[in-house]
């Protein structure tokens, strides 16, 4: 049947279509085997995030872990007294993080985060580590506006995504020409600042610290970002 566009929705809808598929089921797949050699395929918590919940001395609140994994850092969170929500796309991510979380500490759910209900300004802290390098440039605006609704207005959002050492080297625009993400878009730090201070204000940005130590994940090819919300904005 001949598409139709009405409004800007089917048109996002169109891209989403035209696009190489890396939804639910292909996340599925991914976390199927375990026992793969991939770094995050690990139950310790980000270096960046253990040690500003230190640093900050931030009283625990209630966090949400946007496209979890394994949950690996949703349970850090919970086991540091937050009440601690992760969400995925992936059936078999999540069910992995509730296997992991053997004493019930935090709540997982299947959904996304463009789907994901709850009130407005709920979340004292909002995490994405490594999701957003996977969203694709049509949907940022769906995806950041949607967490700063659900921030609160003094919370504070803390982003993991790539650099240019490990990301993808491709523009905007070369997504659409290719019709795929190549596995994650790498950032630089002046296209990160271009998108993300248009939602927020940013606090810190910093490559994440590379380290052997077992008890965290540390890679030199991420950057880290926290960010608060912008001083004029209110979201309903
Ligand atoms: C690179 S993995 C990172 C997993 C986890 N945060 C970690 O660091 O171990 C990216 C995750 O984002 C999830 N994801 C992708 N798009 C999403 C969306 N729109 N909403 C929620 N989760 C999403 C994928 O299923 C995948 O588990």
């Amino acid at each position: 049947m001949e598409r139709i566009i009405i409004d800007h929705e089917d048109v996002l809808k169109m891209l989403d279509e035209w696009m190489e598929k890396r939804d639910g089921e292909w996340w599925d797949h991914f976390y199927h085997d375990h026992a793969r050699p991939i770094p995050f395929f690990s139950n310790v918590p980000d270096i960046s995030l253990a040690k500003w919940l230190d640093v900050s001395k931030i009283t625990p609140g209630r966090s949400l872990d946007i496209g979890c994994g394994n949950g690996r850092n949703t349970l850090y969170l919970a086991m540091q007294g937050w009440q601690a929500t992760g969400i995925d796309i992936s059936n078999e991510a999540i069910a992995w993080a509730k296997q992991l979380d053997s004493h019930q500490q935090a709540h997982y759910q299947c959904t996304s985060l463009e789907k994901y209900e709850d009130h407005p300004h709920t979340y004292d802290l909002i995490l994405d580590s490594g999701c957003f390098h996977h969203i694709k440039p049509h949907r940022r605006q769906d995806y950041l506006t949607r967490i700063q609704t659900l921030l609160k207005p003094d919370g504070y959002f803390l982003m993991t995504c790539f650099n240019m050492k490990e990301g993808a080297p491709i523009t905007d625009e070369q997504v659409y020409l290719d019709r795929s993400m190549h596995g994650g878009m790498g950032f630089t730090r002046l296209k990160l600042e271009t998108i993300l201070t248009h939602y927020f204000t940013i606090l810190d940005i910093h490559e994440m610290e590379a380290t052997d130590d077992p008890a965290y994940f540390g890679q030199d090819f991420l950057w880290v970002i926290l960010m608060k919300q912008k001083e004029e904005t209110t979201h309903e």
